[in-house]
């Protein structure tokens, strides 16, 4: 289903490592809806991933970048705009490691040099990304800059571990940089937070399948997929959003506004 949505539309995608990922769902459907776009991922997940066989079916080009390397993301940047011809109306940010919630370590005994790590690949790269295409005079006006969360920045889940720090900075950064961006450039940032999603980030917090059979439970409408994840924002890529900005954007199927569900209190007394 298409509806020509990004049609002329020039982009940033980072983070498709494999087909389960975000940020492959989303070029897919950036790409259905009209819009064109450079690929990006650290230069060492693309020895893992699958990504030429994204690029080749959206016709886009691969350019490898750190996102915790400025000059990798100056580099990405500039090149971007040549192979697209022109400045850049969208950015995904689909980036998250934590190297304690990977090496099992609790939050209540971090490695600090690991939680470093984790919150410069995770939040920091997204002040990085943002100051450089500032700098760069790079967003078209009305472009669009969107990230990933997850509501561990605002509530607790114990095993979502660092990430969740990492959230509630990315969370803010994009208030804080949304600002500047809107009142300087006409382009808006938003994150959106994401239901849990079986992907190999996802996957590698502890307890997931718990985690996600719980949301599902919790959630009116039930888990958003990362197909939904990857319509949501398409819609924040084009036209129709282009005065929503400095929002936390839950795509949830509910969840966050939910106290208890039926579905879940069955569990405790006994009956559906
Ligand atoms: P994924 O594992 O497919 O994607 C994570 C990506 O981050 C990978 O492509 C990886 O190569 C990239 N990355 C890691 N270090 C990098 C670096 N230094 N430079 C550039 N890229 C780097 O997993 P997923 O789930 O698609 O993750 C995308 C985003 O969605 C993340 O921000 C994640 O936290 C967020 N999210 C995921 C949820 C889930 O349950 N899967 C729920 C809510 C948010």
């Amino acid at each position: 289903m298409s509806f020509n949505l990004l049609k002329g539309k020039k982009g940033i995608i980072f983070g498709a490592l494999d087909s389960n990922s975000i940020a492959w769902k989303t070029a897919e459907r950036v790409h259905e809806e009209g819009g064109e776009f450079v690929l990006t991922n650290a230069p060492v997940a693309m020895r893992m991933g699958q990504i030429n066989e994204l690029a080749e079916k959206t016709g886009s080009q691969i350019i490898p970048a750190d996102a915790t390397n400025v000059e990798d993301l100056q580099n990405l940047i500039d090149k971007s705009m040549e192979i697209l011809g022109g400045k850049i109306d969208f950015v995904l940010h689909s980036i998250g490691m934590s190297i304690n919630v990977r090496k099992g370590k609790h939050y209540t005994d971090q490695n600090y040099d690991w939680t470093q790590k984790g919150t410069d690949v995770s939040a920091m790269s997204f002040h990085k990304l943002m100051q450089t295409l500032y700098k760069s005079d790079a967003m078209n006006e009305w472009g669009s800059i969107v990230a990933l969360t997850y509501m561990a920045a605002q509530r607790v889940f114990p095993d979502y571990n660092d990430m969740a720090d990492n959230k509630a900075y990315l969370e803010s950064i994009a208030r804080s940089f949304g600002y500047f961006f809107g009142r300087d450039k006409n382009v808006r940032v938003n994150t959106i937070s994401q239901s849990p999603t079986p992907t190999t980030a996802g996957s590698g917090v502890k307890g997931f399948d718990g985690f996600i059979a719980y949301a599902e439970k919790m959630s009116p409408l039930g888990n958003a997929t990362a197909m939904d994840c990857a319509n949501y924002t398409v819609a924040m890529f084009s036209d129709l959003t282009k005065r929503v900005t400095l929002q936390n954007l839950y795509n949830d199927g509910g969840f966050s506004n939910m106290g208890v569900s039926d579905a879940v209190m069955s569990t405790f007394v006994g009956e559906e």
